[in-house]
């Protein structure tokens, strides 16, 4: 299989008083063309460093000091400054759990989202954007006439979908989403990721699911990789990860879920994931 993105040997440190934190330590990962890979792990044990070092964004003092991050066979850490603003967007998305509250609250959607196109080079007549805008939203779910809404107006869930709308517009390679539906009531998180398992199958998109709800995970994954302390520990198969995982941490991390039982976990997380989904759906 193609690899879309692969991490080599990663390092991202924090400088401290008492030395360097190594939020990521040596973290090596591939993901494929199409790929739909989870990353879970305790709070603080460096996913979302990775997240934003792949968009190199990580906020000084903060610093990647050593690894490459190839997309396409490109290391995206020996991009100038103007390339990895062109390949954000077009070449690897994000979205985060706090992406709806990045949204300019006294400007309307429709402003929002042509100024991130034309930002990205995209420059079409004002009924080319109308459609182009108009076919993002009904992608996520919502209706075109979102454009005249100012963000107040819309739901968390509905501003979710305008921030994955905004990721997709230039069709990247990869999404990342990081704890894309942590703020939202799971009703709505079903509906969100749902929207973007849809989303990533037309644009053909790999994505890095970020999280750690279990059920979402189960649901969404096709690999799951499993952090803690900046480093991976597990990188498997996702049935493999609830049914029989390797690393001892991970079985920690299985067994702290309720009624755990290897053999049966993965099915049960499943067939809840199964019956939430047809909750919302017979809810709608
Ligand atoms: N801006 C920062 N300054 C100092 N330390 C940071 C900063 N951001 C993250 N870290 C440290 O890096 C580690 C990983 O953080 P993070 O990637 O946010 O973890 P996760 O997303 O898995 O919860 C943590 O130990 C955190 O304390
Ligand atoms: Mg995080």
């Amino acid at each position: 299989m193609n690899s879309v993105l692969e991490i080599i040997d990663l390092e991202v440190h924090f400088p401290t008083r008492r030395g360097p934190v190594r939020a990521v330590d040596g973290v090596s990962l591939t993901l494929h063309a199409g790929e739909r890979l989870g990353l879970i792990g305790e709070s603080g044990s460096g996913k979302s460093t990775i997240a934003l070092a792949v968009m190199r964004m990580i906020k000084p003092p903060g610093k990647i000091v050593g690894g490459q991050i190839l997309l396409d066979g490109v290391d995206l850490l020996t991009l100038s400054d103007e390339a990895m603003r062109r390949t954000r967007l077009a070449e690897v998305a994000m979205v985060t759990q706090g992406a709806m509250n990045s949204l300019n609250p006294v400007i309307k959607i429709r402003s929002q989202m042509i100024d991130g196109l034309k930002a990205h080079g995209v420059e079409l007549s004002k009924s080319g954007y109308e459609e182009k805008l108009g076919e993002l939203l009904t992608a996520v779910g919502l209706e075109p006439g979102v454009v005249d809404l100012y963000p107040h107006e819309l739901s968390g869930g509905m501003k979710q979908r305008v921030c994955i709308a905004t990721a997709i517009s230039l069709k990247p390679k990869v999404i990342i989403a990081d704890e894309p539906t942590s703020a939202l009531d799971v009703v709505v998180q079903r509906q969100v990721m749902q929207t973007l398992r849809r989303v990533q199958d037309e644009i053909g998109a790999a994505v890095i699911l970020i999280g750690h709800d279990m059920g979402l995970m189960a649901q969404f994954a096709q690999r799951v990789a499993v952090m803690r302390r900046g480093h991976i520990l597990e990188d498997s198969e996702v049935h493999q990860i609830f049914a029989n995982p390797k690393d001892p941490y991970t079985r920690e991390l299985m067994e702290s879920l309720p009624s755990f039982d290897r053999d049966t976990r993965f099915m049960q997380v499943i067939e809840e994931a199964a019956e939430e989904v047809a909750a919302v759906a017979a809810a709608q």
